[in-house]
């Protein structure tokens, strides 16, 4: 259906929301689609839906109606466990709010994803030390989060999120919580990652500052995501 170079693509997906007997609606006929090694920046105001839109390539959720392929795969009419699978090796996720395991020190949180994958703790250590040292954490691998800083946290999480090479990673405000010159270094990390890896790369973000980084900037506005223009 797509070609290999596709990596998602959306055809014509809404979304809403059922709050008591009302339906609100987030998504409303999205089509588009991410090539391999695209970095994609996703701007809209609050609340118009850059979150529930990442859920759905997270499938996290399954879009009220239209088709998300991912890989060549209809993720969105997927079960949940099949999608649960899919998740887990070929999609990594940074949030805002970073969401490491505060009972696991850094390096047990970057392995999290391989040992979920198979690998015995003993393979997944070595990886998960060198991922946090890529990201220039070396000398932390043992804190936990709460002895970590906001930007080192989430420099864990970027590791978290890349270590087992997921083709596919969604970003959703991975900088929202920091300060302007911790939030360019993280991008900077983290585009560096995509590039040396050709991993698709969506980031929703407010910072203006990133998109100067991005390959394409789309915003979403109305439930449709439309390309942006330069000012
Ligand atoms: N679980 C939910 N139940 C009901 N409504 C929801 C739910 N999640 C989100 N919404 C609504 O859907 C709309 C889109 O929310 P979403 O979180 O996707 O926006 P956003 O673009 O990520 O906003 P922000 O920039 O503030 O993070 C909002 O109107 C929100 O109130
Ligand atoms: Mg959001």
């Amino acid at each position: 259906m797509s070609s290999p170079d596709i990596r998602i693509a959306l055809h014509d997906v809404s979304h809403a929301y059922r709050q008591a007997a009302r339906r609100v609606p987030v998504l409303a006929g999205v089509t588009e689609r991410f090539s391999a090694g695209e970095f994609a920046v996703l701007l809209g105001r609050s609340g118009s839906g850059k979150t529930t839109l990442l859920h759905l390539l997270g499938a996290l959720e399954v879009p009220e109606r239209g088709e998300i392929e991912m890989l060549g795969s209809r993720v969105s009419s997927a079960d949940e466990a099949t999608r649960a699978a899919f998740r887990r090796q070929h999609v990594g996720m940074v949030f805002q709010s970073y969401n490491l395991v505060p009972t696991l020190c850094a390096w047990e949180n970057v392995a999290l994803p391989l040992t979920l994958l198979g690998t015995s703790l003993a393979e997944a250590r070595p990886r998960a030390i060198e991922e946090l040292d890529r990201l220039g954490l070396s000398g932390l691998e043992m804190r936990m989060p709460d002895q970590l800083s906001g930007g080192e946290q989430q420099r864990v999480a970027i590791a978290r999120a890349i270590v087992h090479r997921p083709p596919i990673l969604l970003a959703d405000e991975p900088t929202g919580n920091l300060d302007l010159e911790t939030a360019l270094d993280v991008v900077a990390r983290l585009v560096d990652v995509v590039r040396t890896h050709g991993i698709t790369l969506l980031m929703a973000t407010h910072s203006r500052e990133v998109v100067g980084h991005a390959d394409r900037v789309l915003r979403l506005q109305g439930g449709r995501l439309v390309p942006e223009v330069a000012p």
